[in-house]
């Protein structure tokens, strides 16, 4: 192993003992985390609320700053700090003026709760239509530029599709939606911290995010980028106290929005998630995004290639540029086959017919070779009529 992937490795203490390649859903904890969450611990120990004032606070713009940098983002304030990418939604969703415009066009390969954000302001007049993957890897653009009309208030899609790895052209969904007057709201989830990406050129008017996947920055901290230009004009109804233009001098009495996408912010966050979540993005920083990308690519291959030899159905795209580097196995039973490969130290996940494996960049050839050597046995031959 080369010294620069014995020095990544060492961030990550699971790698002694566990070959994990579930980095889509949560890297581990790296030790510069622990060590950040670990110095907050000290703080509210030592000075309790006195710590808002001394520390805490300046986290919590530091973090605006660094998910901004990471974003491509030209100011801070086109950035809201969330719990969670849900609530990054429901704020958005909360925006739009359906009597006006009342469909909003969501893929059925978009997770849940991107539906779900829009299914809840039905009650408002929202007309929530699915555009349907033909492949259940890919939604071609083709479908949306036929679902998006004058009607349209809102395209609701994913960067990356949790299932299936594939990319989709935000950059071009941007365009046909402004064409018909439509705003484009992007989850990011699985693709910020994995591509090359900027906000800015990309013309989406929306996107949500967060920390614990490819960002390494644990669960409790999502974002959500709103242009400032649509910052500026939008009035959600789903607000809270730390959203507004001064929380501190504590009106009850008015509701005055914070400046840019401030206003989608709610209350009191989680301190001790800011701490882990700026270790995380400081990490990749230090790695540098473009060499993410090269070892994403270079693993998930090895586990794509060797998964066809042995005969599987690979669901995600098998060239690496059309995806990220999530790799899906097609199997009958995937939550067993999960299970046979976390008693053997392989650590993934699985999705409705699918095995999920995720390596990230710390992680090497040889353990994709280990996971494929345990995979072989664990393949369910097509029975043929
Ligand atoms: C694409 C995508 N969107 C949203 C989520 C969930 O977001 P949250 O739990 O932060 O609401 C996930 C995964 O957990 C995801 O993969």
């Amino acid at each position: 192993m080369e010294a620069r992937e014995r020095a990544w490795r060492a961030e990550f203490p699971i790698t002694e003992r566990l070959n994990y390649l579930n980095n889509c859903s949560l890297t581990p904890l790296p030790r510069r985390g622990r060590e950040r969450v670990e110095r907050f611990l000290t703080e509210w120990t030592e000075q309790g609320g006195r710590a808002w004032y001394d520390h805490w606070i300046a986290e919590y713009e530091k973090l605006r700053t660094d998910i901004a940098n990471v974003l491509g983002a030209k100011h801070d304030d086109e950035i809201a700090i969330e719990p969670n990418v849900s609530a990054g939604l429901v704020g958005i969703a909360s925006t739009f003026d359906y009597t006006k415009r009342p469909k909003v066009v969501i893929s059925d390969l978009d997770f849940p709760t991107d539906g779900h954000a829009f299914l809840a302001v039905a009650p408002r007049g929202a007309q929530v239509e699915f555009v349907r993957s033909p492949d259940r890897v890919r939604v071609p653009l083709e479908l949306f530029e036929r679902a998006v009309d004058e009607r349209t208030a809102a395209v609701c899609t994913g960067h990356v599709y949790f299932t299936s790895g594939w990319r989709q052209d935000v950059e071009r969904l941007a365009e046909i939606c402004h064409r018909k007057g439509a705003a484009l709201v992007v989850d990011a989830y699985q693709s910020i911290g994995a591509f090359p990406f900027d906000v800015d050129i990309s013309g989406v008017d929306y996107l949500v995010g967060g920390t614990l996947k490819w960002l390494m920055g644990g669960p409790g901290i999502a974002f959500l980028y709103a242009r400032r230009e649509v910052a500026e004009r939008a009035q959600p109804s789903a607000v809270g106290w730390w959203g507004v233009a001064d929380p501190f001098a504590f009106d009850v009495e008015h509701l005055r929005p914070g400046e840019g996408a401030r206003r989608f912010e709610y209350g009191t966050p989680g301190v001790a998630a800011i701490y882990a979540a700026r270790a995380g993005i400081e990490l990749l920083n230090e790695i540098g995004i473009e060499t993410v990308r090269e070892r994403h690519q270079l693993l998930s291959q090895r586990l794509v290639d060797g998964a066809r030899e042995q005969g599987w159905k690979v669901r995600c795209p098998t060239d690496a540029r059309e995806r990220t580097a999530i790799v899906t196995l097609e199997h009958p039973d995937p939550e067993s086959a999960v299970t046979s490969l976390r008693a053997a130290g392989v650590i993934c996940d699985n999705r409705p017919g699918l095995i999920r494996l995720s390596p990230h960049y710390f992680n090497t050839l040889e353990e994709m070779d280990r996971a494929l050597a345990l995979l072989r046995p664990l393949r369910v031959a097509p029975v043929l009529a």
